[in-house]
């Protein structure tokens, strides 16, 4: 009995071993493949079945005007550039609000605050923006009175 609960330990940390190979491979593939790819979305949490529209857009890139309708999202995946300028910017308009411009990805703002991504929700207040370092939603943009 001895024995066998041995060789069944022996069979086990050999199993752990290979598993955390596999994870740890699995891992490095994840972080190398994926380094430099970003995502950004904006929710709209306006609520009340209220719709927003939204165009965003950077130097090389304009994603279109958007009507996005109450608990949606609109979102997307991009590289920084080398030279850290990315600057993705966005024009937003629900009820009395028209193209509110604010920054969606920022790399000087960003890069570190949003680490894989910035997400945002946009309420009846403003914009709120999670920190990525914290995990805590911050409210970054008021609508003009
Ligand atoms: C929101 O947009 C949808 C279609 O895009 C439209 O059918 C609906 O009437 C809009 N709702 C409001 C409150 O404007």
């Amino acid at each position: 009995m001895e024995a066998h609960m041995q060789g069944l330990a022996k069979i086990n940390i050999h199993l752990v071993t290979m598993l955390l190979l596999l994870i740890g491979s699995l891992l490095l593939c994840t972080q190398v493949v994926g380094a430099d790819s970003k995502h950004v979305s904006i929710k709209n949490k306006l609520g009340s079945g209220r719709n927003m529209t939204l165009h965003c857009q950077s130097k090389d890139n304009d994603l279109g005007e958007h009507n996005i309708g109450d608990g949606d999202e609109f979102g997307w995946d991009f590289s920084d550039n080398v030279i850290g300028t990315t600057l993705f910017y966005c024009d937003l308009g629900w009820g009395n609000v028209q193209e509110f411009h604010f920054d969606a990805y920022s790399f000087g703002r960003d890069h570190v605050r949003c680490n894989s991504g910035c997400s945002w929700l946009v309420s009846v207040e403003g914009i709120y923006g999670l920190n990525g370092q914290t995990g805590f939603w911050e409210f970054i943009y008021h609508w003009p009175n």
